[in-house]
């Protein structure tokens, strides 16, 4: 594999300053991971002056920021009026309420709330519709012998489960889509885009008008979904209001789209560069669960996350200070040799495999077990009935998003 540095010689480049802001170069995000071994071996536990925040890229300390560090990181619509930012105030009255962005105990309380609403049952029951809407989604494209896989099941798949799930017409899909990948721009980069703030903003002013219809009509006619478990929510009296459900809502909503579409993409990706793992699959299907695994590990959907220090600390023999930011970066633990024999193999079968993609801790992923069935069945179902899929040879471009790490598209044959 060619490394950062090589590739940054090949183009008369110096030695460029170590920062993860290079994620911007597209060359850089399609293959981010000799930049991250650069991170890894250089500087573990790095203060990027870009960023200005650390960025941390070993495994075990990945771990630590996820054990000890706060998550508590959106400013307040006060804190942001108070630095000329007040557009962006109502996406902050949302995030202060979602259970991503909390400490405990409100990140308790908000959880185990949600976790009366979500449960291993409720997963279940989505299973056979997951079947089936992958089911119809491949007839749609199987006599074509073509399709491309992020716009024909990436896409619509996560999304439709994700209608069903929240309660709302599986028709609507596309909107869900459309909003999910607004407000993914302000979660996936390290800044707000000016120009495209205005978008965002009005996309999460009509989900709020969007859910507020959904929970009015709950309250006139009950229907199976999150939106009324999380209106029926109950621990010990305490309840969840209306804000608090239409902001996890959106954060359940949006973290269960992009984040799957890009487990779909990136895996069947990674099975068609490396046509030993795939034809092992092939031969044999009891392997999906812990291809899955690998796959999640080997090309992680959501690449990096951030926390704040909640006190001075040390780590890694720096020292950060009380409020700083650290980015956690998921996809250079998840190549951590320290902590994964051979990190740049793609191996199916590997034991051991304690990935850091869903995160670690309290904020472990609240929906793993629903993106792990979708996976699971996506693969199996699309090897199944193409048993001799391969791709097109066009060049492959990832989406700008800096931190959900997806393709634009995936067009393969079979
Ligand atoms: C392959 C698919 C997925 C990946 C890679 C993924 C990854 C993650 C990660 C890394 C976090 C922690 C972020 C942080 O702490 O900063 C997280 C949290 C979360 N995820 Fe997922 N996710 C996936 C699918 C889903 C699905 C299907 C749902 C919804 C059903 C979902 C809902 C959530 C929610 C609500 C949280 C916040 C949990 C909390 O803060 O306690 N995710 N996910």
């Amino acid at each position: 594999m060619t490394t950062y540095e090589e590739a940054s010689r090949k183009r008369g480049k110096q030695k460029s300053p170590l920062s993860l802001y290079h994620l911007l170069d597209p060359e850089v995000l399609a293959n981010p991971y000799p930049l991250y071994q650069r991170l890894r071996s250089e500087d573990p536990v790095h203060w990027d002056p870009f960023l200005h925040a650390w960025v941390v890229t070993r495994y075990a300390d990945v771990v630590t920021v996820f054990q000890c560090f706060s998550a508590d990181r959106t400013p307040t619509p006060q804190q942001l009026s108070a630095l000329g930012m007040s557009t962006l105030a109502p996406l902050a009255q949302v995030m202060v309420l979602q259970m991503l962005f909390l400490d405990p105990p409100a990140h308790g309380r908000v959880r185990g709330l949600a976790s009366k609403a979500f449960t291993p049952r409720r997963v279940e029951v989505l299973r056979s519709h997951i079947q089936d809407i992958t089911a119809s989604l491949l007839d749609a494209v199987q006599d074509k012998g073509c399709m491309d896989v992020i716009r024909d099941l990436a896409y619509p798949l996560p999304a439709i489960v994700t209608a069903e799930m929240l309660g709302v017409p599986t028709s609507d899909w596309e909107q869900l889509t459309a909003w999910s990948a607004d407000f993914a721009q302000v979660l996936g980069n390290f800044q707000h885009n000016p120009e495209r703030a205005a978008k965002v903003i009005k996309s999460l002013e009509e989900m709020i008008v969007y859910f507020r219809a959904a929970i009015e009509e709950n309250k006139r006619h009950s229907s199976e979904g999150l939106i009324n478990s999380f209106m029926n929510a109950e621990v010990n009296g305490d309840r969840f209001n209306e804000e608090e459900i239409i902001a996890n809502t959106i954060v359940t909503m949006v973290g269960g789209q992009e984040t799957t579409t890009n487990l779909i993409g990136n895996g069947l990706l990674s099975l068609l560069r490396n046509p030993d793992q795939l034809k092992k699959l092939q031969s044999d299907f009891s392997l999906i669960p812990s291809a899955v695994e690998e796959l999640l590990r080997y090309e992680s959907p959501s690449q990096h996350t951030a926390r704040l220090a909640l006190d001075d600390v040390n780590i890694g023999g720096k020292l950060i200070r009380k409020r700083q930011a650290v980015i956690a970066v998921m996809g250079a633990a998840n190549r951590d040799p320290e902590r994964f024999p051979e990190p740049d193999r793609l191996d199916i079968c590997r034991q051991d495999n304690r990935h850091v993609a869903f995160a670690w801790g309290s904020h472990f992923c609240f929906g793993a077990p629903l993106a792990r069935i979708e996976g699971q069945i996506a693969f199996e179902t699309v090897l199944r009935r193409m048993p001799n899929l391969h791709q097109v040879p066009v060049p492959i471009k990832w989406r700008e998003n800096l931190g959900l790490r997806g393709l634009t598209a995936l067009p393969v044959a079979f």
